[in-house]
């Protein structure tokens, strides 16, 4: 989703009165935190800090960074390259009466440099693979604060033996897609430890995010019925879709928790 390549009907399937724009959950998002921010204190590591500044990247608009907000005291910069995205962002955090401590920017996730910074607490759900996930691991460690965290989201294979449709699907639409050893190798290497990971459940990827989608597929598909190229989207999404419906054990939405050394 990287909005420099895509045709602007892209943003009519992903409109940003969506749920949320990739898979995920409150409940998973709370469980990194806690498991970054224990409250117990006999669990509490004692280098960590309670984060008071905060970086959301790729935040769309704003599922991740509102949990975060209501349970975390520090002020959020949500970074997306897609206004409307940050709009609908704004209007849910005052609905929700915590927009004193969120600020949007427009900005490309690449042009983040150490003067944003620093940071005591990094999160992006689904957005790190815009980079590339091991440049997105190195990018946060420069804005990060020694002994601050990261929680990032990334599709990865969960088997090494997926189904041909399955992997030439991906092999077209996310060829850096790997798996969960690899990812955590590029973490080590980048200056990272591990703290936990896990994968999403399943429920994250269709209350939240597929079943809104497939609902918004079917009221445009007859609205483009002489659109080739809306259409070809359209069922481009409805593939991924499918794809995931036959073959969810092979790959996942994993969450990476981790704390910069
Ligand atoms: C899969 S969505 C995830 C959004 C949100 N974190 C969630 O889970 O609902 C990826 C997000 O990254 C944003 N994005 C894509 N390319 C970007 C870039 N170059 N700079 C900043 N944000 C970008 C998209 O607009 C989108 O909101």
């Amino acid at each position: 989703m990287d909005s420099e390549k895509l045709p602007e009907f892209f943003y009519e399937i992903f409109d940003a009165s969506l749920p949320r724009l990739g898979p995920g959950d409150e409940a998973s998002t709370l469980k990194a935190l806690k498991m970054l921010y224990p409250d117990e204190p006999r669990h509490r590591d004692k280098t960590a800090v309670r984060p008071t500044r905060i970086l959301d990247i790729g935040c769309g608009n704003g599922a991740q960074t509102l949990v975060l907000a209501r349970h975390l005291e520090g002020s959020i910069l949500a970074v997306d390259n897609h206004q409307p995205f940050l709009d609908e962002l704004r209007r849910r955090a005052v609905a929700a009466g915590v927009s004193g401590r969120i600020r949007t920017a427009l900005r490309d996730m690449r042009s983040l440099t150490q003067s944003d910074g620093p940071f005591d607490l990094i999160w992006s759900e689904g957005a790190l693979f815009v980079m590339g996930f091991h440049a997105g691991l190195a990018a946060c460690h420069s804005l990060l604060t020694p002994g601050g965290g990261l929680a990032a989201s990334e599709l990865c294979w969960l088997r090494p033996d997926p189904p041909a449709e399955c992997r030439q699907f991906f092999a077209t639409v996310h060829p850096a897609m790997t798996d969960i050893e690899t990812n955590l190798a590029a973490v080590r290497t980048c200056g990272y430890e591990i703290v936990e990971y896990f994968p999403q459940p399943e429920s994250a990827w269709w209350e939240p995010y597929y079943h809104p989608i497939e609902e918004r597929l079917r009221l445009l598909r007859p609205r483009h019925a002489g659109a080739v190229d809306n259409l070809a989207l359209i069922e481009h999404m409805q593939k991924e879709i499918d794809i995931y419906r036959q073959y969810s054990a092979f790959y996942g939405n994993v969450f990476y928790v981790l704390r910069r050394r």
